[in-house]
């Protein structure tokens, strides 16, 4: 017989997304154009891959702005903005107790820095969150998810600048204001570790004359200055609503020690520092003390200022929130065979099975993720995406059977109840991608994690309909038994 679990009473089911991914209506009602805007559709499969994290040069995104036959799929995603009321629906339909969703800076404030917000884009989201308040769905709010607003990359290169901390803390105040009372908890920045390895995501673009350097000193003064915003802006939803909660949140990666070898375990104990250094900063309260050498080897150095010190110190997130969709290897021999992941490229293991995309899939992964971080932060913990990225058949009478998917999350969600009973403060799940939705990395269509299936293709052609998937009904069964039965 299947094991049983025993998840809390008020666990938050439901999904995940981001507005770049799925709103599309761009340059509606006043927004500005972001560096989401500019990441265009590689038909070539080398190409698309892992070109998020490639640099951007000023020029590249200048000519992207007026290119006419590229194809540029995050500008129109999935039309969400015109469809979020038969959504949300569908997401009430499943039983979803909460819904994952990020709200575009350049709607708010298309410059970036406008003193005035752009009232359409503030009335959109407030839209939005009456809709999911309307069936009892807490809306989860992301401030940041992979995209900039343009004109401040130009103006002042992204988050390398200081001069952004403040732009941001005046955008969020904007919001923590307008959703007093309605928006509960927030998160700061996605994936925000992944700023380290790319300047672009932090909307940092590379000079022209200077593009073939990848400024890694860039890159960690865009880490700190949104360390110091992530801290500044919990403050602020403090004062401003202190019923609500900050999350902050990392693309968590667990790397195994390639081999039993000293130095392969120290490898992959120097990759957790890595991995964890953004999330020790704000679930602690200061730099940990591996920092330095960390900085040293790399040869970079971040401004941190008495009053950063402090704030960062005062103003502590309330929880914990990560992603998970696969483990990796650290240590190991330089020819070792290597494997595609949601960061970077990874060290084949031999024991995991991988995903159509190369993503190596590991349940227990995940359960040894939540031990760690609940033994490191002692705070609730959020899982706020994993999933499986597949090719979906949609049948001839509009049917998706996606049996590939229901198993992957099952055995993350088993894990997920190992981890409770290992005494985890586990608060919610949210599977990434609930809809269908825009890759982040190739800017695809096809790679489709959703309970639901959406008609377009790569090229953006389809009637965009929505069609329930098997993992719906599937998934409206576990969250109706609260996770009892898988
Ligand atoms: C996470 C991002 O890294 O992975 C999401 O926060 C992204 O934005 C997700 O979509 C899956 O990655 P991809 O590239 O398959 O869309």
């Amino acid at each position: 017989m299947a094991k049983k679990y025993v998840f809390p009473e008020n666990f938050l089911w439901g999904g995940a997304t981001a507005a770049n991914q799925l709103e599309g209506a761009t340059l509606a009602d006043g927004k500005g154009w972001t560096t989401a805007d500019t990441a265009k559709y590689e038909a070539d499969p080398k190409l698309r891959m892992q070109q998020m994290i490639a640099p951007m040069t000023t020029a590249k995104v200048k000519d992207a702005l007026v290119d006419k036959n590229g194809l540029y799929p995050k500008r129109y995603g999935i039309d969400f903005y015109h469809h979020y009321k038969d959504d949300i629906k569908l997401f009430a339909e499943m039983g979803f107790k909460t819904f994952r969703l990020s709200i575009s800076w350049a709607r708010i404030l298309p410059n970036g820095d406008d003193q005035t917000p752009n009232e359409a884009g503030l009335q959109f989201y407030e839209n939005v969150i009456d809709e999911l308040l309307k069936y009892n769905i807490e809306p989860l709010v992301t401030l940041s998810h992979y995209e900039f607003p343009l004109a401040l990359s130009f103006k002042q290169n992204g988050w390398e600048s200081r001069k952004t901390i403040a732009a941001f803390e005046h955008y969020a105040t904007i919001l923590f204001k307008r959703f007093k009372g309605k928006v509960k908890y927030w998160i700061s920045f996605n994936e925000m570790n992944i700023v380290m390895m790319t300047g672009y995501l932090s909307g940092g673009l590379l000079d022209d004359k200077k593009q073939t350097k990848t400024s890694l000193q860039a890159n960690y003064l865009a880490m700190h200055h949104q360390l110091v915003a992530a801290a500044r802006v919990t403050k602020k939803l403090h004062e401003i609503d202190p019923q609500a909660q900050m999350g902050s949140m990392i693309l968590r990666l667990e790397n195994y020690p390639a081999t039993s070898k000293p130095a392969d375990v120290l490898a992959s104990l120097q990759s957790d520092q890595e991995n964890f250094l953004m999330m020790d900063v704000l679930a602690r309260g200061s730099y940990p003390s591996y920092a330095q050498r960390l900085f040293d080897q790399k040869n970079v150095a971040v401004d941190l200022t008495t009053e950063d010190i402090k704030i960062l110190r005062e103003n502590t997130c309330d929880f914990v929130a990560f992603s998970y969709y696969m483990s990796g290897i650290a240590g190991g021999q330089e020819d070792d065979d290597e494997v595609a992941g949601n960061s970077s490229l990874s060290k084949a293991n031999p024991y995991l099975e991988k995903s159509e995309w190369g993503w190596q899939i590991d349940p227990v992964g995940l359960r040894i993720t939540l031990n760690k971080m609940a033994e490191r932060y002692q705070k609730p913990i959020f899982i706020v995406e994993n999933g499986l990225g597949a090719h979906d058949k949609l049948t001839s009478d509009n049917e998706v059977h996606d049996s590939y998917r229901i198993s992957y999350l099952k055995r993350h969600i088993e894990q997920i109840g190992e981890a409770l009973k290992d005494g985890v403060d586990v608060i919610g799940y949210t599977p990434w991608g609930c809809i269908d939705l825009i890759s982040a990395s190739g800017n695809e269509m096809s790679k489709r994690y959703g309970f639901i299936y959406v008609d377009q293709d790569d090229q953006g052609h389809g009637s965009l309909k929505r069609y329930k998937k098997d993992s719906f009904s599937w998934y409206q069964h576990v969250i109706e038994t609260n996770g009892r039965e898988l």
